[in-house]
């Protein structure tokens, strides 16, 4: 839509246009006036904007257009940028004039406090206001900065298919579906299939939705969560943690430099950020127990933790507090990971296994070596009661070139929530799903 002769820009780029004559088109986010000046706030998606509607600048009826808005009414309004280093984002826009596209309905979402239930009931209009505005766009730059790592480092992405015939984490979290005459299920994971692309390709990863029906309500679980899943052919435990570290602190940065707005609007410090971009503790597991049990000795915090077990959300706190930054913790218990996971050669009860375990977030990533050997593998299908039938193809990798490989998973929700410092994985997604919600 340009009508006019005037050059339609966005908010984010008018600190480049200082003096130029443009159009803003958006939505009132707030306004306030006094007599013959009115102050319109303006945002378009990529930020906020202050224009100054003076009466004795614009023509009448745009004058008394601009006192009309209200909030989240769609409007175009020209001017001439005005450079202020005291403005939000550097620049203001003296207007000119002032359209209305649509004078909104008095708009659910105002100033005062509302309840987590009602916001979520109303997410298709919560997504306008200034926080979530942020974390859309650091959701946004977060899965850029992942895939620039990795494309830069010779990956390909290629998707897995959401549609599956078996069980990839175990058999307890699947959502089932009809696929007509048949059942299929809703992937858990990319992992299996990225594996076969990378016997293909070497190095891959898959990006997509995956879905877990467990019926946890902590604020960490959604049913519907996006996971970028990288796979290396030739890989060991030590490549896949460089990897996963290398990648997560390449978007830490890419946030410090890139999204200095939106942390300032999620009111997230970047030192806090910046000290985390340091050489991250690789733990084993067996160590990391020892550790948890001195704690609860000491009355430093409680859990019904003992060595052997997967670790709850009060273990990977105090593990996040203790160290201050991510910790990955490295060869877990054979019993609580999943089937195709490789046996470390020494010690037959541990796994080639990594978790990340973020400050305050918990886990961010899963990872491991998988198991190549055909006939190994074939057992702990068994062992895990999976249908071998359906792992037919799954094995064949493991006959036709088999290579030692390995890969993880990261989920976006997670790592966002961290990294804004956002409590709930729920703000972290446009629409979340959990264990009580799938309106809107
Ligand atoms: O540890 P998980 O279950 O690992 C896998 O799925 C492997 N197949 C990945 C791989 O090696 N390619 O899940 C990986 C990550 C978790 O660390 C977490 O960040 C996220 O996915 N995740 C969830 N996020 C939100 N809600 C849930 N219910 C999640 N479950 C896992
Ligand atoms: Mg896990």
């Amino acid at each position: 839509m340009s009508e006019s002769s005037t050059k339609d820009v966005r908010i984010a780029d008018l600190a480049q246009l200082g003096g130029e004559q443009v159009r803003l088109r958006g939505w009132l986010y707030n306004s306030r006036g006094k007599g013959k000046m009115l102050f319109l706030l303006l945002r378009d998606g990529s930020g906020i904007c202050q224009c100054i509607v003076r009466s004795d600048l614009v023509s009448e009826p745009c004058f008394e257009n601009a006192k009309r808005l209200t909030q989240e009414s769609s409007v175009l309004i020209t001017g001439t940028v005005q450079l202020d280093d005291r403005a939000p984002g550097g620049a203001e826009l003296v207007a000119d004039s002032v359209e209305v596209h649509q004078i909104a309905e008095p708009f659910p979402i105002g100033k005062k406090e509302h309840g987590p239930g009602f916001l979520m009931d109303h997410r298709h209009l919560w997504l306008r206001s200034k926080k979530q505005m942020a974390l859309l766009r650091v959701r946004h730059r977060v899965l850029k900065s992942f895939r620039e790592f990795l494309d830069d480092q010779g990956f390909f992405c290629v998707d897995s298919p959401i549609f599956t015939p078996n069980a990839c984490e175990g058999t307890s979290t699947l959502f089932q579906t009809e696929y007509f005459e048949d059942t299929a299920y809703l992937t858990q994971s990319g992992q299996l299939y990225a594996e076969a692309s990378a016997m293909a390709l070497g190095k891959v990863y898959c990006f997509g939705p995956t879905f877990r029906a467990e019926k946890s309500k902590t604020r960490r679980h959604l049913t519907e969560f996006w996971m970028l899943e990288p796979e290396m052919a030739w890989a060991d435990l030590t490549d896949v943690c460089d990897l996963a570290e290398g990648m997560i602190r390449y978007t830490i940065r890419q946030l410090l430099e890139h999204a200095q707005a939106d942390l300032a609007d999620l009111e997230r410090d970047p030192a806090t950020l910046e000290a985390w971009d340091c050489e991250w503790p690789r733990l084993p597991y067996d160590d990391a127990a020892t550790m948890l049990l001195e704690w609860q000795k000491e009355g430093k915090y409680e859990s019904e933790f003992k060595p052997g077990d997967d670790l709850g959300a009060p273990d990977e706190t105090v593990l996040g507090e203790h160290f201050g930054c991510p910790v990955m913790v490295t060869h877990w218990p054979k019993e609580v990971k999943a089937f195709y996971m490789k046996r470390d050669p020494d010690d037959e009860s541990k796994v080639l296994g990594v978790d990340i375990i973020a400050p305050t977030a918990g886990e961010i990533v899963g990872g491991a070596v998988r198991e190549e050997d055909h006939d190994v593998l074939l057992g702990r299908i068994h062992d895990h009661d999976l249908p071998e039938e359906a792992f037919q193809w799954y094995l064949d990798l493991r006959k036709f070139g088999s290579v030692p490989h390995g890969g993880f998973g990261i989920g976006l929700e997670r790592t966002v929530s961290w990294l804004a410092g956002v409590e709930h994985v729920r703000e972290c997604i446009p629409f979340p799903r959990t264990l009580q919600r799938i309106y809107p």
